[in-house]
């Protein structure tokens, strides 16, 4: 069967991370796949994420099958975590996925079933996964103007106009926060001419959310999903626990959808689930349901989240900094604006190649650094790399 098969070409932050983990040099920076690191390099398993774990182990009695779609105290932990109050619970159907990419595919297979014709509005540039995704699945695709590149902000006219002549029925693909890979956010007043957009136009959101609590905190991560689900009568959630729990090799994910048809829709993807896996995975979603349903776990795995987040910051502060010096100029300023892990920093595909077989330092071929890979004894040598190669 498979002799005459071509493999398909891994994406390119796949791609890349092979590249890495083949390249002996003991100084390589690895600043490609979106996965934090500590400022002495090393990716932790948060101390709450531990201690959940631990509870498991003493307290878990069977491994027996939970249910299609998980445990509903994940499912309604993860629904509060991401709305709030913005929406009652009879309105919300759930299910648990593998990551925030099973989470993806389940939504998107849910519409290539009921709407076949619907077309998938995507922003330029997205996660690579997400065009792969739908193409896989043979959903029309369109693109919207994002990211302006004077600027290093969002390209909020071209977004609007492009937006507009979505149909009914069409599917908006947003990033909650933290867009990968530009790191320029909508504003509320953005996120509240998206909802408005949508109520002209009858298209639904779909809000693609894998880094609540990088950008600006929890609350105000949520804000823009929150205020859409609060609003509109139907919008689509794919979440993902990998970088917010740290629990990236465990697939913690969920699919939410906010609508008045929460029975059917529960059943729709349950069965999905049914044909595609099964059950979803359950331990790592076990850990964030304990870690959410106890105050002190809670309070301990908010403090590391807003740790991470600071030290992202940090990272962002300090290579602006050290570009300002190196290249007397304030060109890379927009950095300190940018949120959560990922930036474009502006480098064409020859100039990433440069960087990375001249200097080792790995960024995606669009130019996407994940600031996160940054420590503080490598920013100023990536400073003057990117202040060389990009003069
Ligand atoms: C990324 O964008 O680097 C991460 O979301 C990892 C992935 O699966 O691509």
């Amino acid at each position: 069967m498979f002799e005459t098969v071509t493999p398909p070409e891994p994406d390119k932050i796949i791609r890349l991370m092979g590249m890495f983990a083949a390249d002996p040099r003991p100084d390589k920076v690895d600043l490609g796949v979106g996965v934090y690191r500590s400022p002495d390099g090393r990716t932790p398993v948060m101390a709450a994420v531990k201690a959940a774990e631990r509870g498991i182990w003493e307290r878990q009695e069977t491994k027996g099958y939970v249910s299609l779609s998980g445990d509903p105290g994940y499912l309604d932990a993860m629904r509060r975590l991401i709305l709030g109050d913005a929406v009652p619970a009879a309105r919300v159907a759930a299910c648990g996925t593998p990551g925030g990419t099973g989470a993806v595919r389940q939504v998107l297979e849910t519409v290539r079933r009921l709407r076949p014709e619907a077309t998938v509005w995507i922003s330029d540039p997205t996660w690579p996964n997400h065009p792969a995704i739908i193409d896989h699945l043979g959903q029309a695709r369109r693109t919207y103007r994002y990211y302006d590149p004077e600027t290093g902000g969002l390209d909020r006219d071209g977004m609007l106009a492009d937006l507009a002549e979505a149909k009914a029925g069409d599917l908006i693909l947003l990033h909650g926060c933290c867009h990968n890979p530009t790191g320029a956010d909508l504003t509320r007043a953005d996120w509240q001419a998206v909802a408005d957009l949508c109520a002209r136009t009858g298209a639904i959101p779909f809000v693609d959310t894998a880094y609540q609590g990088f950008g600006d905190g929890i609350e105000a991560d949520a804000a823009g999903v929150r205020l859409l689900a609060a609003t509109l009568p139907e919008v689509l959630i794919a979440a993902s626990c990998s970088k917010n729990f740290g629990l990236y090799r465990e697939r913690v994910g969920a699919v939410l959808i906010m609508t008045d048809a929460k029975a059917a829709a529960d059943g729709v993807l349950a069965g999905m689930n049914r044909q595609n896996y099964a059950f979803p995975p359950d331990h790592g979603a076990r850990v964030v349901q304990d870690i959410l349903s106890d105050a002190g776990l809670e309070a301990q795995w908010r403090a590391e989240l807003d740790e991470m987040r600071t030290v992202m910051q940090g990272n962002r502060a300090a290579l602006a900094a050290a570009l300002r010096e190196a290249t007397g100029s304030d060109r890379f300023g927009y950095l300190g604006a940018h949120r959560g892990m990922f930036s474009l920093i502006g480098a064409r595909p020859e100039q990433v190649d440069i960087l990375r077989e001249t200097h080792g330092i790995y960024l995606v071929g669009d130019g996407r650094m994940n600031v996160a890979g940054l420590t503080p004894g490598v920013i100023p040598r990536v400073a003057r790399a990117l202040a060389e190669v990009l003069a």
